[in-house]
């Protein structure tokens, strides 16, 4: 399969530079910042996850930014949420929205591709995957992150990911010696040269063995 070719979103300065600007936008106007991909697809995330998944599992949004889903699903009546990302700006901007809302969210500094220190019930992405797949050594961090997500997903788990870079079919051949697929969140579709393609997808993987 073909690597996607490298770019800024792909390293943490990146993130650095831009979660500061948005701390300084949270602090100044209670801007929340930027919902990547948008709230509709969001809402299709948190829509799924309110009809299949029980309120005491435990669920961790790996590369979380701000925290928007871990906010909404605490809306909903989540209480064991974890918000991880490798930076400290958007740990501190998560945390900050958290604490206006007055909502218990755990939030850590954690690179995903190190390797995660908990087991977890659901683990959701949103964007980090896409974001990984575009540093330099793609194909090596991509392969590191799948290991993580596998050793860090409890054996009935979900894995939810929506992504914008890779299709269906390419995250299930990229993830098929450690997760099946289970579902896949529909997403508007378009119409191209004859071909049907969504621009976001969003799959929800088990483990192979379940
Ligand atoms: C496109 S943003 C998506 C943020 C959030 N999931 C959302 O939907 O709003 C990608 C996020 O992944 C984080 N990220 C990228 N590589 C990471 C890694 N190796 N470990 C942890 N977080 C990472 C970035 O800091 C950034 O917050």
């Amino acid at each position: 399969m073909e690597e996607l070719e490298a770019s800024e979103l792909g390293t943490l300065q990146y993130w650095e530079n831009r979660y500061k600007k948005e701390i300084d936008n949270f602090s100044n106007h209670g801007d929340m910042g930027e919902i990547w991909f948008g709230e509709d697809i969001a809402d299709k995330v948190i829509l799924w996850m309110f009809k299949n998944i029980e309120k005491s599992c435990s669920i961790v949004d790996v590369g979380c930014g701000n925290g928007h889903i871990l906010i909404e699903l605490a809306n909903e009546g989540y209480v064991d949420l974890t918000g991880l990302d490798y930076s400290e700006k958007a740990v501190n901007l998560a945390k900050a929205i958290a604490a206006n809302k007055h909502f218990q969210i755990r939030y850590h500094v954690c690179d995903i591709l190190k390797g995660l220190e908990h087991t977890y019930d659901i683990i959701h992405d949103k964007g980090t995957y896409d974001a990984i797949s575009l540093s330099e050594n793609s194909k090596e961090s991509r392969e590191m992150y799948i290991v993580s997500i596998k050793q860090a997903l409890k054996p009935n788990g979900n894995f939810i990911i929506t992504s914008c870079n890779w299709t269906h079919s390419e995250l299930q051949e990229q993830y098929k010696d450690f997760f099946k697929l289970h579902y896949i969140i529909p997403t508007p579709q378009f119409m191209f040269g004859g071909k049907i393609g969504s621009v976001v997808s969003i799959c929800v993987f088990k483990h192979v063995n379940n």
